[in-house]
C-alpha cells in the first residue's frame, strides 16, 4: 500500500493539537498548546487563541517531523462535537492549506479520534471503550457498521464535574490531578449515587460534593475521596454492564481523565474479573491531540472517504453514531 502522511489539526475545546503520522501509524509530531486556564472554558477566547498559535505551532510540527507543508499528502481536522468558535479555527486552517497546496480534506469525528489512537497504540482489537473528559462520559461500541453509544451522561461530563467542584473550593485549575492527589488521604463521607438504566449523571453529584466540602466539620480530602469512589464507581457500573451487553473482550480507556489511577484501577479490576482484556493508550494520545484525528483522517481516507469543501461545515453536537465506520 502506498505511504500517505497526514496533518491533523484538533481544537474542540481549550487544548489546540497538531499531529503528523505516516499510513504505517508512525506518529511524526504531536504538538499540543493549552490556553492559559483563568476560571472555566471561555469558547470565543479559546478560539482566538488556537487561531493565533496555529501557524506557530504547525511550523514546529513540521519541524519534528522534519517535513515541509509540501510533503503533506493529507489534511484531517475534528469537525465535532466541541465548540463552535474553536472547532470553526480548525475547520478553516484545514480548508485553507487544503485549497493552497491541493491536498485532499477529510473531516473526523473528535470521539472516533480517541477510540482509533488507542486501537492504533495498544493491543485492543475491538474494544468497549470508555471515553471520559472534560467534556465527554460515554461508554462505546462497534457494532453493526457504527461505534454505538451504550452510556453516557445526562448533564455534565466527569471531567467538568471535578474540575467545577475543584474551582468552587479554589483548588486549582484542573481539578483533576489535584483532587486525585488530596483523594489519596481521605475517607469515605456519603454523596448521591445516580445511575439512570444505563446513563450517568454527575449534576447533583457535584452540588452535593460543593455542599460537603462546604460543611463545618467535613474535611476536603474526605470529599475528594467520595467524590472520586462515587463517581468513578457510577462509571465502572456502567461500563460493566455494556461488556456483559455487547460481550466485548477488551476495555479501552481514553480522554483526560483516564490518567486517574483510582479509576484505571476500579475499571482494570472490574475487567480482569469479567475475563476481558485491560488497554490505556500512553499519556501523549490520551487526552486530546492531533495524532488521533491525524490516524482517523487515514483510515477514513485510505477506506475511499475525501470530503469536499461543502462536506466540511463543523458540527457541535456530532455524534459518534451519526459516523458511518467504513474502514473496518
Ligand atoms: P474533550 O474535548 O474530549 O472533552 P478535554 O478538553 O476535556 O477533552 P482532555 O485532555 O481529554 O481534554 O481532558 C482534560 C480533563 O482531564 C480535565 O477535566 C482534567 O481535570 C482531567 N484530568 C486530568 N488529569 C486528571 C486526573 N489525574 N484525574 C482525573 N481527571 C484528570
Ligand atoms: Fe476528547
Amino acid at each position: 500500500m502506498e505511504k500517505v502522511i497526514c496533518l491533523g489539526i484538533e481544537a474542540t475545546a481549550e487544548k489546540l493539537g497538531i499531529g503528523i503520522l505516516d499510513s504505517e501509524g508512525n506518529i511524526l509530531a504531536n504538538r499540543t498548546k493549552h490556553q492559559p486556564l483563568k476560571g472555566g472554558i471561555h469558547p470565543r477566547e479559546a478560539a482566538q487563541h488556537h487561531a493565533e498559535n496555529l501557524r506557530p505551532l504547525l511550523d514546529l510540527a513540521l519541524q519534528d517531523a522534519g517535513l515541509a507543508m509540501g510533503d503533506i499528502e493529507l489534511i484531517a481536522f475534528s469537525r465535532g462535537p466541541g465548540m463552535g468558535p474553536c472547532l470553526r479555527v480548525a475547520a478553516v486552517a484545514a480548508r485553507t492549506l487544503s485549497l493552497k497546496h491541493g491536498i485532499p480534506l477529510v473531516g473526523v469525528n473528535h470521539c472516533i479520534g480517541h477510540i482509533e489512537i488507542g486501537r492504533l497504540k495498544t493491543e485492543a482489537k475491538d474494544p468497549l471503550t470508555l471515553y471520559v473528559s472534560g467534556g465527554n462520559t460515554q461508554v462505546i461500541a462497534f457494532e453493526g457498521g457504527r461505534y454505538r453509544v451504550f452510556g453516557e451522561t445526562l448533564d455534565i461530563a466527569i471531567g467538568n464535574c471535578i474540575d467545577q467542584f475543584a474551582r468552587n473550593l479554589d483548588l486549582g485549575a484542573p481539578g483533576g490531578p489535584v483532587v486525585e492527589r488530596l483523594a489519596r488521604k481521605g475517607s469515605y463521607v456519603p454523596l448521591p449515587y445516580t445511575v439512570k438504566g444505563m446513563d450517568l449523571s454527575f449534576s447533583g453529584l457535584l452540588t452535593a460534593a460543593t455542599g460537603a466540602a462546604r460543611t463545618e466539620g467535613n474535611r476536603i480530602e474526605d470529599v475528594c475521596f467520595s467524590l472520586q469512589e462515587t463517581a468513578f464507581a457510577m462509571i465502572t457500573e456502567v461500563t460493566e454492564r455494556a461488556l456483559a451487553h455487547t460481550e466485548k473482550e477488551e476495555v479501552l480507556m481514553a480522554g483526560g481523565v483516564a490518567v486517574n489511577s483510582r479509576l484505571q484501577e476500579m475499571v482494570r479490576t472490574m475487567a480482569r474479573e469479567r475475563g476481558a482484556g485491560f488497554f490505556v493508550p500512553p499519556g501523549d494520545v490520551l487526552g486530546d491531540n492531533g495524532a488521533m484525528i491525524a490516524w482517523t483522517g487515514i483510515l477514513m481516507h485510505r477506506s475511499g472517504i475525501t470530503h469536499r469543501l461543502e462536506e466540511t461545515r463543523v458540527e457541535q453536537r456530532y455524534r459518534t453514531d451519526q459516523v458511518e465506520v467504513t474502514w473496518r
